[in-house]
């Protein structure tokens, strides 16, 4: 186990290197093939590489490539015990459905899909994954919370129900991370510390009883964990490329992969916090009961050279009944700041419902590179909050 790990680890090494050099070598044929974005909170407005995610990713799946004959290669020297062609087809499906989710993920960058297409394409990866989920464990059974067992009962079987989660769960991944961005290195940044966090957990539950779940885990979260690293040093503060969603879908379907096929999605999603937090605050945004502008990144200051939270404007009456609820909760709650504009009785602004934008309101105007830094610590603290949900707290509601 642990020469695998080493190879794993030194593969991964290597993948981080060549990103290092690779990827600044082929930054202008991103843009002369048009893969570029505009650096939106820059005073001169720089023309970025986009999309360079793609890469990352290749070289992610290189590296899995490379390494797939190292976990059965005791099995090729020792007969006695057969091949193992259940583990090996999971390895493939999850290999499989991380590689559909670039493909996707790089249509979408050159394409620029509608937001239901966004939906629909991590769906359609997961595809594979699911199947093989099917035919080798097509356990449906969860363990019920012990506060709520005297009503619903020690397990409860959800059948047809677990699928349709697992299939959400791909979707939640891929998108809670691509909303959650617009800051130089958020994107490759929270991708670190989640991986970063499931390698911890992986690491600790290796002396348990499901300790293959998580060695499988750790094959896959440590390859992406380097990769994701080496982008990231070219996408923070002042990004040199951008990741493009190529990056945020592969890296949301690749802790996916991990957590469904290691059983442990919920303890997963508990390093999701400040992504489900940004997801619930946009819910209105992006189900369109409060107006969503293409973009809801803070905004530039030209004169002070900080961020503030970006806005959105409407009109009192173009809102619904459910609209005015909602931007009457989130103002009671001072979640958002609603301004009438000057000089218009009609027409007001409202800060845009992200957290990027709620930690500009608390906190105050902030450069880019300390606003990341900032985003990145809650996502750290976040996580050391979620390790203490996992052990200490979670004997309260599950034996152990
Ligand atoms: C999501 C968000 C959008 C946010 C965008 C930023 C929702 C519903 N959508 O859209 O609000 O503005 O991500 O990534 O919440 N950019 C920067 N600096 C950065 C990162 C991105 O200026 O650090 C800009 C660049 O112009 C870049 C563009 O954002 O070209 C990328 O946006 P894209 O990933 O296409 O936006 P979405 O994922 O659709
Ligand atoms: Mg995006």
């Amino acid at each position: 186990m642990w020469a695998v790990l080493v190879v794993n680890i030194v593969l991964s090494i290597t993948g981080y290197c060549v990103i290092l050099n690779v990827v600044p070598k082929l930054k202008d044929m991103f843009v002369k093939a048009h893969l570029s974005g505009v650096d939106l909170n820059k005073k001169n407005k720089p023309e970025i590489p986009e999309a360079t995610g793609v890469i990352t990713s290749c070289i992610f799946l290189i590296i899995m490539f490379i390494f797939i004959p190292f976990p059965f290669s005791k099995h090729f020297f020792d007969k006695e015990w057969g091949f193992p062609h259940q583990e090996f087809v999971q390895f493939m499906a999850a290999l499989l459905s991380i590689c559909c989710m670039v493909l996707l993920g790089f249509a979408d960058d050159v394409l620029n899909l509608k937001w239901r297409h966004k939906l629909l394409l991590p769906t359609v990866a997961s595809l594979p994954l699911l199947m093989v989920y099917y035919t080798n464990f097509n356990s449906t059974t969860i363990i019920i919370p012990k506060p709520l067992r005297f009503l619903l009962g020690h397990d409860l079987d959800l059948s047809a129900l677990y699928y349709l989660y697992m299939g959400m769960l791909a979707v939640f991944c891929t998108n809670a991370i691509n909303i959650y961005a617009g800051v130089n290195g958020l994107e490759a940044g929270q991708s670190i510390v989640i991986a970063a966090s499931l390698i911890m957990f992986n690491i600790i539950e290796l002396n348990g009883d499901c300790w293959a779940n998580h060695l499988f885990s750790l094959y896959f979260m440590i390859p992406f964990f380097f990769t994701s690293f080496a982008l990231y040093h070219l996408n923070k503060y002042p990004a040199s490329v951008f990741v493009g969603d190529t990056f945020c879908y592969f890296s949301g379907m690749t802790v996916a992969v991990v957590a469904i096929l290691g059983h442990f999605s919920k303890t997963a999603l508990l390093f999701f916090i400040p992504q489900i937090a940004n997801f619930i605050f946009s819910l209105p945004q992006l189900f369109h009961i409060l107006p969503c502008p293409r973009h809801r990144l803070p905004r530039l200051n030209r004169d002070t050279g900080f961020l503030d939270p970006s806005v959105f404007q409407f009109k009192e009456k173009s809102l619904n009944s459910l609209g005015c609820l909602v931007l009457k909760v989130y103002r009671m709650l001072g979640l958002i700041k609603v301004e009438r504009i000057d000089n218009d009785e009609e027409l007001f602004q409202a800060t845009n419902c992200t957290l990027i934008n709620l930690a500009l309101k608390f906190a105050g105007p902030s450069h880019e590179k300390n606003l990341a830094t900032g985003l990145l610590v809650l996502q750290v603290v976040c996580s050391g909050l979620a390790f203490v949900i996992r052990y200490p707290l979670a004997s309260l509601f599950y034996d152990r």
